[in-house]
């Protein structure tokens, strides 16, 4: 089994989190993890008709953003890491900060603390000098820092292609490798947002 935590918060782009999970779906040693905040599944309803209900069951267990006793927060739970997307500022800067006030910046800690992977898909434009100095930290603690910034060169022809892109690759931060997007000099794809389970919008 390989265990992985998704954080997905508030920050736009709450797709990020979802195709991340799609595509696992891939791969049936995988056991995800997911912890939506309250802020998240506010602005998932802004950007999506997809339902809560589809996006937990993409998951082996939804935990709870507030109850930090959850497994997950213990040091003890192993898994290959964790990554946040999209990662809002303000849960950067928790994490940055060592505020684990809720799940997610806590399993987050625990990450970093344990040396395993911690990949934060950080959505904000423009950034101010404090944003950049708690990015900064957190690269220094060991967090992997990798704003969703869509690559050109595989030509995408659609939203979905440059999600896929960037996914595949944080992906690959945590050493799972998916084909869900072309890679440079080759083909390669999985099916659209919201086919992946039975209870999808497409099933
Ligand atoms: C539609 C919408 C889009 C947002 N986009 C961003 C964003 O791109 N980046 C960001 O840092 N915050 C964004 N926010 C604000 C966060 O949701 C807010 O700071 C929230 O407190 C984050 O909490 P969380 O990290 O616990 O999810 C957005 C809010 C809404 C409603």
């Amino acid at each position: 089994m390989k265990r992985v935590i998704v954080g997905i918060t508030g920050a736009t782009g709450t797709i990020y989190g979802v195709r991340l999970m799609e595509m696992m779906q891939a791969d049936p040693e995988m056991e995800i993890h997911l912890i939506m905040s309250r802020s998240a599944k506010l602005t998932l309803k802004m950007e999506h008709d997809l339902e809560l209900d589809y996006i937990n069951g993409l998951a082996h267990e939804v935990h709870d953003p507030g109850n930090i006793g959850a497994s997950i927060s213990s040091g003890s739970f192993h898994s290959s890491g964790m990554v946040i997307a999209p990662c809002s500022i303000k849960t950067m800067s928790n994490i940055a900060m060592g505020n684990t006030g809720d799940l997610i910046s806590r399993a987050a800690d625990v990450i970093l603390k344990e040396r395993r992977t911690l990949v934060v898909a950080i959505r904000e434009t423009p950034l101010h000098l404090g944003h950049i100095e708690n990015l900064a930290r957190l690269a220094r603690i060991g967090a992997v820092i990798f704003p969703p910034v869509p690559a050109f060169y595989n030509r995408p022809a659609s939203l979905q292609d440059v999600v896929d892109q960037s996914c595949m690759r944080m992906l690959d931060q945590l050493d799972i490798h998916i084909e869900s997007a072309p890679r440079w000099g080759e083909e390669g794809g999985v099916p659209a947002v919201g086919q992946q389970i039975s209870g999808g919008r497409g099933s």
